[in-house]
């Protein structure tokens, strides 16, 4: 077995999860039996023991015909853009110019961001994946409307098929329509999948493929980590990290921390964070219920939130990823001592961001933080595709525990509703 994801509970203070463990025990149950609510939502269960060969060789091939272009444009929004980029942004350098280059749009409505990308992309050869499973969703069906034109207007229908790669449902909706009339390639988001648990379908591993990553070591993480939880008609408690994380969520949540922070140390994680924000807050906040998820990217926000964490309203809790081995400078001793830095000669930057961690779980602590450690090795594909199912598992189990069904989310049609109204939708 490779490294895997543990738990640490040695700052957790004043909640205890363990009380809550027949709740997660029977959430479990409920999950793994498939009669919780939501339950023709589960595909996205045992995805990960599914994914043969074929299935990835299919998406490498794609990935690399989408690698002769001069970069990619991934369209999509949600779940139907987080997974892909919280990868890529992990394991991929943001300095390196010999990179294939990966851009985004439709994730967002920004006028002056989608004229700057048009502008820049006009004069180059570029390859789309666009990825909506309704296929309906405003903010990148605009965005690949203009892509659709500018692609057009330069490059036969013929070039343009090796270029527009569509990840949509099977059947339904105006992406499906428009990639089938085009004669685009396509890759299908299973039906009992929904957008934020669908990093381990085409939404996710085509465009992780396709920036060059092992698609295959991510399954594999993902393939471990359900197999670990599975095994044994169900890993108990004690050995269980999703069951526990759920339990120690719930167990905060009943004591008044209604908000959760998700800390890294790692700026590459900064995308897993708002992957992991998505797939709880969207999965748990309803029905005037749910832990607010929130993030921190430390020690900068050290430098910013940090007061609040330590002496705010006491209605937080911490999760917190601890990555054991980094690549990074050591620090070199220095002649004259000039910035009094030479007592950290010999260290690596790596350690003293560990000891910056270390020394802020005592803090935060002592101030009536309860912190929980996520313990990673190494950041490589393997390691996310486990944490990544590990959260995508605790998170059924602890929206069961709250009593909601984390695979709907009905409260985000207000805001559209209004929206088409304003904008005369017919
Ligand atoms: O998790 C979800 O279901 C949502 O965040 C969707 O992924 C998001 O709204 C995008 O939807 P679609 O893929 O239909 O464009």
């Amino acid at each position: 077995m490779k490294q895997f994801i543990e738990l640490d509970f040695d700052f957790v203070t004043g909640v205890s999860p363990d009380a809550l463990e027949a709740e997660a025990v029977q959430a479990r149950d409920l999950l793994e039996n498939r009669n919780g609510p939501g339950n023709d939502f589960l595909g996205w269960l045992d995805l990960p023991l599914q994914i043969d060969n074929a299935q990835l060789d299919e998406l490498r091939q794609a990935a690399d015909t989408i690698r002769r272009s001069e970069g990619l444009v991934i369209v999509g929004i949600g779940g139907s853009y987080l997974g892909a980029r919280a990868v890529l942004e992990a394991l991929r350098s943001p300095f390196s110019g010999a990179q294939f280059p990966i851009y985004y749009a439709g994730h967002q409505l920004d006028a002056e961001y989608h004229a700057a990308l048009l502008e820049f992309l006009k004069v180059r050869r570029y390859a789309v994946n666009v990825i909506s499973k309704s296929g309906t969703t405003t903010e990148p069906g605009l965005a690949f409307r203009f892509l659709w034109r500018d692609l057009n207007d330069r490059f036969s229908a013929d070039d343009i098929k090796k270029m527009v790669f569509a990840t949509t449902d099977a059947q339904k909706g105006s992406l499906r329509k428009l990639a089938d009339e085009a004669g685009l390639k396509t890759f299908v988001i299973p039906d009992d999948v929904g957008g934020r648990f669908s990093v381990f379908t085409p939404v996710g591993l085509l465009p992780i493929a396709a920036g060059g990553l092992n698609v295959a070591s991510f399954v594999e993480g993902a393939h471990d980590m359900r197999a670990y939880l599975k095994s044994d008609a169900g890993r108990a408690f004690a050995e269980n990290p999703a069951l526990q994380y759920a339990a120690y969520r719930n167990a905060c949540y009943q004591n008044g921390k209604k908000i959760e922070i998700f800390a890294a140390y790692q700026s590459a994680l900064l995308y897993v964070a708002e992957w992991w924000k998505q797939l709880y807050g969207e999965s748990e906040g309803k029905n005037g219920k749910g832990i607010f998820p929130a993030s921190v990217n430390l020690s900068t926000d050290l430098h910013s939130l940090g007061q609040w964490m330590q002496d705010g309203e006491r209605t937080i809790f911490e999760t917190v990823i601890d990555v054991a081995r980094q690549k990074g400078p050591v620090i070199q001793q220095q002649e004259n001592n000039a910035d009094g830095l030479n007592y950290l000669a010999g260290k690596t930057l790596h350690e003293v961001n560990r000891t910056a961690l270390q020394a802020t779980l005592a803090a935060h602590r002592d101030g009536g933080v309860p912190c929980l450690q996520i313990r990673m090795g190494d950041l490589n594909e393997y390691s996310l595709g486990a944490l990544l199912y590990m959260f995508e598992y605790a998170c059924g189990v602890s929206a069961y525990m709250l009593g909601v069904n984390p695979f709907d989310q009905p409260g985000v049609e207000a805001y559209k509703q209004n929206m088409f109204r304003l904008l005369g939708k017919p």
